[in-house]
């Protein structure tokens, strides 16, 4: 077991083997796996901009087979992960890169996951961890065991967001200043933090992360997508900053970077609909 995470395979294997599971095979999660992920919810460190969260493993009401409130898009699942946080100005980016830690703790217990922000009830699932003031629940994933095939709804949600594919290197990653495509060459070190970041989820796989390269350092810009932001209730576009933070660093670590989220004042000239996040900050 790598200690330094609290995962049990390399966390590069747990990113690559993640993916969105919508079909369940409606059964309870298994006790010893149940507790695992509690205890992992349980001993989670602090989010990088220091917003409050905190997660439940909610279950289906006794008697019934499933939970209900994701619009008919999961089906079989009977456990979902809940969360919520202190709303803020960094409050889902700090959400995204928490609950992403979870999701990817129960990917390395062979659990099938998959985040929901647009498709559920934000109210349902906020009464089911009695929400107080302040709180607002970002988004939830089923956790369980994936059914051996998927729902059809599953299937065509996937082909619409061309969930398999990812945007090339030359199109996130950039050397100095945005327009010069970033090599994994010149990336270095970095290369393998990087395209772990790649291979993170997004909402509806836009994938709105951009990453400039100065100095050994990484910063992250969220390059907006036209039109999508007006489309819910919670900005899934700075959730999916969160949970790129989290690939980041996770990979970083393990391949023996030493560096932190922080905020700079960059002075980059950035292109329309874009904004700055963060910078990974390599300790010198
Ligand atoms: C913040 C966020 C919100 C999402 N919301 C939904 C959702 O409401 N409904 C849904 O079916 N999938 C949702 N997804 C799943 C994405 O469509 C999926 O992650 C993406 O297509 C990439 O596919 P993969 O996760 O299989 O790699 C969401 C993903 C993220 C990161």
């Amino acid at each position: 077991m790598d200690s330094t995470f609290g995962f049990d395979a390399r966390i590069e294997d747990v990113i690559r083997r993640r993916c969105s599971w919508r079909t369940y095979d409606g059964r309870p999660l298994d006790d010893d796996k149940r507790a695992a992920l509690a205890a992992f919810m349980a001993a989670l460190g602090p989010a990088p901009f220091g917003s409050k969260t905190r997660f439940a493993l909610v279950d289906a009401p006794p008697g019934t087979e499933e939970v209900k409130g994701t619009y008919g898009v999961v089906t079989g699942a009977h456990t979902f992960i809940v969360g919520a946080v202190q709303d803020g100005s960094r409050a889902l980016e700090d959400f995204g890169h928490q609950m992403e830690l979870i999701v990817l703790k129960a990917t390395d217990l062979k659990l099938a996951t998959c985040w929901l922000g647009g498709t559920l009830r934000r109210d349902a699932f906020g009464s089911s961890i009695g929400v107080h003031g302040g709180e607002i629940v970002p988004a939830v994933s089923p956790v369980g065991v994936s059914a051996t095939r998927r729902a059809l709804v599953d299937s065509a949600l996937r082909l619409m967001a061309a969930s398999r594919t990812r945007k090339p290197w030359e199109e996130l990653f950039f050397d100095g200043r945005f327009g010069a495509p970033l090599s994994t060459e010149v990336a270095g070190d970095l290369a393998t933090p990087l395209e772990m970041l790649r291979l993170a989820p997004s909402a509806s796989n836009k994938q709105p992360w951009r990453v400039v390269v100065e100095n050994g350092d990484a910063h992250l810009f969220l390059e907006r997508t036209k039109g999508y932001a007006a489309m819910v209730a919670v900005d899934l576009q700075r959730l999916d900053m969160g949970i790129a933070m989290c690939h980041f660093a996770l990979a970083a670590r393990s391949v023996g970077l030493d560096g932190a989220w922080q905020t700079h004042h960059v002075s980059l000239h950035m292109p329309a609909r874009t904004e700055y996040c963060a910078t990974w900050t390599r300790r010198k």
